[in-house]
């Protein structure tokens, strides 16, 4: 079987100088960790919410072929809050359905939910999902877009990634 790199990205001023613990971070390592029959291969960096230092890492990660990436932080209205709109300046381009689902499910957690402006892209053979920085929020995104991920990678001719039970609603159309 073969093995699945997955990169995280942690944005928090906070977490980045060690005033507390990342708990996001974790957790999306936890999700996949549980669906995913793969061993997987974890890049995890945590960073402070600069412009300069997240678009550095999204590049260099997918510059590296990481199939998958995820953020967690810096989604919302606050000022230093500048990660979607660092994915979309890096990314080939944008696949707004992730975002758009992701607040569609978080609105039966969180009326807040609309607060994020989360969002998803390809840049070169990377899908980059952002996530909001609460940790119980990764789980409740992910939940609403994980059964597409897989299929997504196929298509950017990422590795091929197989399923325990808990992760076998993943879809992919026949024959494909
Ligand atoms: N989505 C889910 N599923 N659960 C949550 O608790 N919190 C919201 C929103 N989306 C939340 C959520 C809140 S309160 C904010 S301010 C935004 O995400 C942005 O969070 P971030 O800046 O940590 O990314």
């Amino acid at each position: 079987m073969q093995s699945i790199p997955i990169g995280i990205i942690t944005l928090s001023d906070r977490a980045s100088r060690g005033e507390y613990e990342d708990r996001s971070g974790p957790e999306i390592k936890t999700y996949f960790e549980e669906r995913l029959a793969n061993p997987i291969e974890w890049t995890y960096k945590i960073i402070p919410d600069e412009r300069d230092l997240l678009r550095q890492q999204l590049i260099k990660l997918s510059d590296k072929r990481i199939p998958l990436i995820c953020t967690t932080g810096g989604t919302g209205p606050a000022l230093r809050d500048i990660t979607p709109e660092v994915t979309m300046e890096v990314c080939d381009k944008l696949l707004p359905g992730f975002g758009e689902e992701m607040r569609r499910v978080s609105l039966k957690a969180v009326p807040t939910a609309i607060l994020s402006a989360q969002t998803a892209g390809i840049r070169k053979q990377s899908l980059i999902i952002n996530l909001p920085g609460k940790p119980k929020a990764i789980a409740e995104c992910l939940d609403g877009v994980y059964a597409a991920i897989p299929y997504c990678i196929d298509l950017i001719e990422g590795p091929y990634m197989e399923f325990t039970e808990k992760g076998s609603h993943a879809f992919r159309p026949k024959n494909k």
